[in-house]
């Protein structure tokens, strides 16, 4: 049975130092995803910073329709809703800069080597610890929002990695052997999200482009990219100042990928 939503829990709340990430909030012990209820609440205007969390999704969904899932009451499971200026381009840096947030805060508080692999996991050298779906809606030419949905392992055993997961994926509990606080990590997720994001919208992916690359588990990788139908691969370089990856693709020339799938070959 599904309960009405409610605000952050407290104890969350006590812990925000924010300035207005999460101080609009709904809780929702279950839901089917946390990205769909935002994406409704971003289209009735609900305002940029309003975080929606859930304890449980029936039908979390991840990158390239993959399902998003997470045993009840262990992960954290939210939905940001944001709106930044410019046109639809615009979705992908927010991904890299989330991205870069979280994997500067588990890195520091795990004391674990936490990376990002283009464009949109974080992950250990034990497997992929979170995951973000940004979604976004436009309206004549411009961004109206985007939604940007994580999801962090943040208690999930070994035996909550089944089938596809199993030996692929990590939790903060798997990578140090304790249990965490998921209040406090998220309120902690909040914070630095926050910051980066802020320094996103003053001045630009560019000037954010060196410490995505910094922590790019890709970085010098040959890889595999699928693009109009057709195979082919290079070494990746870095990211340009709008989120693409680049690849050199070993005959002078390089390639700019905004949504392809790429895959690491050596
Ligand atoms: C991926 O790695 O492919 C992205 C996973 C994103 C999962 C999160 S969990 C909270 C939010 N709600 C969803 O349905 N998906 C995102």
């Amino acid at each position: 049975m599904t309960r009405p939503p409610g605000p952050l829990p407290a104890d969350v709340r006590r812990r925000l130092a924010t300035a207005y990430f999460g101080r609009r909030s709904y809780f929702y012990p279950e839901t089917d995803s946390t990205n769909d209820a935002a994406l409704s609440l971003a289209a009735a205007g609900e305002a940029e910073g309003t975080v929606v969390v859930a304890d449980y999704q029936r039908r979390g969904r991840g990158r390239r329709a993959h399902a998003w899932s997470s045993p009840a009451g262990k992960d954290l499971l939210f939905s940001l809703i944001l709106r930044p200026e410019g046109d639809a381009r615009h979705a992908l840096p927010v991904t890299l800069v989330a991205a870069t947030a979280i994997s500067v805060t588990l890195s520091k508080l795990l004391d674990v080597d936490v990376m990002v692999t283009w464009p949109n996991d974080v992950v250990t050298e034990s497997g992929k610890v979170a995951g973000i779906l940004a979604e976004s809606a436009s309206s004549g030419g411009r961004l109206a929002h985007v939604v940007v949905g994580i999801g962090v392992n943040v208690n999930a055993s070994e035996a909550d990695f089944a089938g596809d997961l199993r030996g692929r994926a990590a939790s903060c509990r798997t990578l140090t052997g304790v249990e965490w606080d998921r209040a406090e990590l998220l309120a902690d997720l909040l914070g630095t999200i926050e910051a980066y994001y802020d320094r996103f919208k003053r001045d630009g992916f560019a000037t954010l482009a060196s410490a995505y690359e910094a922590r790019l588990a890709q970085a010098g990788r040959m890889v595999w990219f699928e693009r109009e139908g057709t195979r082919a691969s290079g070494r990746v370089t870095g990211v340009s100042p709008d989120g693409a990856l680049v690849v050199n693709l070993g005959d002078g020339r390089a390639i700019e990928l905004y949504s392809e799938h790429v895959e690491v070959i050596a």
